[in-house]
């Protein structure tokens, strides 16, 4: 995704369109954010809350988003000042799309430095570190890692560098490209350790945890998590999606697209789950032992497996051309609005924005080491409240203005030129829109409030 000029060049095919933003969705968020929040709120009850606002929120907002960016077709500031025009309302609209920019940069500040630990996993499943390699060694690699602040800045320059190069040259077509084989790649190798997680002895363990609800193990806080890992997710709230949607010409279905991208991000992020809860019960691991979860997992089936090396070096190639292909989005929003808005070029942009997001990175490594006990808001590290700050309220607030936008402010016309459906299920989806979306995110947002008073 890149040579954002304002939207005249739609997509050269819309299969690409959805390679893209299913690019954009699948990323470190189903690999190694899923499974370790889940293992944190105590599994089953936790992800049925999620797939429930995948379905009540997530969806309706997705096509919110797509609908807002094909009918605005600018960068998502630009475009909610389009929409808000064409259809009367304040200019205050595009408040939505100043909340996405700043998300996005605050996002792509930690989302960089762990996509840093997968490109340094890469090479040491490449250079055969993980053969044979028990659980606790895998552990011993993973703090040393962790423990050192010039490895893990190391690691995010290689990232942001790489993320730079790429959205400033707008090498679009090599990464449409990648994405083709990336998504399959990443299924298939997914597969492979499906596999091997059956042979482990803790399959229906795993299965268990992920699928049997145990609902006193669910707090508000716990929803919240899960309201706001569906709009990361999805890569919702925050004018992504809408920058793709830009792009999409209008003979193209919204509902269809969006559909297939929840179902493919939810597949891949329950399927890693699967695999990682089994490593984690057969070797007495920790659930709930945090973000480093995957990597304190994973490299042990590799370890013990037929074709591990193999594998797990390629596994870990793929999660950071999945991490790279969600960065882009994540920074676009920013770049495509100094683009259009501020004749900054995509060049000068993507570097400035770019050092920028690096630059506050550095919080995040320090987070893991040399600032691991300071705390910003109770117990939460710099990190810790980044990431609670961006996914559980700056994406939901954008998310539920948008659903709100497009529920109660659009035009009727405009709205059923986007979504062609039939009367019923425009009523489903209206009530859902105007209703249950929004509630349940302020109810969401709410409840959190009161029981943190209490
Ligand atoms: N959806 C991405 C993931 O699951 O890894 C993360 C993300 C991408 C969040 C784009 C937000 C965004 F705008
Ligand atoms: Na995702």
């Amino acid at each position: 995704m890149s040579q954002l000029k304002l939207s005249k060049d739609s997509w050269s095919s819309q299969t690409v369109f959805v390679m893209a933003a299913v690019g954009s969705a699948v990323g470190l968020g189903n690999l190694w954010k899923f499974p370790y929040i889940t293992g944190e709120y105590g599994g089953g009850a936790f992800v049925l809350v999620y797939l429930a606002c995948i379905l009540l929120i997530g969806i309706p907002v997705l096509f919110s988003e797509f609908i807002l960016g094909r009918a605005g077709k600018a960068n998502p500031v630009q475009a909610m000042a389009n929409v808000a025009r064409e259809n009367g309302a304040s200019r205050l609209w595009s408040l939505i799309g100043f909340n996405g920019v700043l998300a996005g940069v605050l996002i792509l500040s930690f989302y960089s430095v762990i996509a840093g630990w997968a490109v340094a996993y890469f090479f040491e499943s490449l250079q055969g570190s993980f053969i044979g390699i028990d659980a606790a060694s895998v552990g011993v690699h993973f703090s040393t890692l962790l423990a050192s602040p010039y490895q893990l800045l190391f690691w995010h320059t290689v990232v942001s560098v790489f993320t730079i190069l790429v959205v400033a040259k707008g090498v679009k077509g090599g990464i449409e490209k990648a994405i083709n084989f990336l998504m399959p790649g990443l299924f298939l190798i997914l597969l492979v350790l499906l596999g091997y997680s059956t042979t482990t002895g803790a399959f229906i363990e795993s299965f268990d945890f992920l699928f049997s609800p145990d609902f006193s193990k669910l707090s508000w806080e716990a929803v919240l998590v899960a309201m706001g890992h569906a709009f990361f997710t999805l890569s919702i709230g925050m004018g992504a999606m809408m920058v793709y949607g830009s792009y999409l010409s209008r003979e193209y279905s919204i509902v269809r697209a969006g559909l297939w991208i929840a179902f493919a991000d939810t597949l891949i992020a329950l399927l890693a789950g699967l695999v990682i809860f089994s490593i984690v019960f057969a070797n007495g691991l920790e659930p709930g032992s945090g973000p480093g979860l995957l990597f304190q997992t994973l490299p042990v089936a590799f370890g013990d497996m037929t074709g591990g090396w193999f594998f797990g070096t390629l596994f870990f190639a793929l999660v950071v051309m999945a991490a790279l292909s969600s960065a882009i989005s994540i920074i676009e929003p920013v770049v495509s609005w100094f683009d259009q808005n501020w004749g900054i070029n995509r060049f000068k942009a993507a570097w400035i924005m770019g050092i920028l997001i690096w630059i506050l990175g550095i919080g995040t490594v320090l987070s893991f080491n040399s600032w691991q006990a300071v705390h910003i808001f109770g117990e939460k590290t710099l990190f810790d409240t980044l990431d609670f700050l961006t996914t559980n309220i700056m994406l939901p607030l954008g998310g539920l203005f948008m659903t709100v936008f497009v529920a109660w402010v659009l035009k009727d016309e405009i709205r059923n030129s986007e979504l062609p459906l039939s009367d019923k299920m425009m009523r489903v989806f209206m009530f859902v829109l105007r209703w249950v979306a929004p509630i349940a995110v302020i109810l969401v947002f709410v409840s959190n409030l009161a029981s943190e008073e209490n």
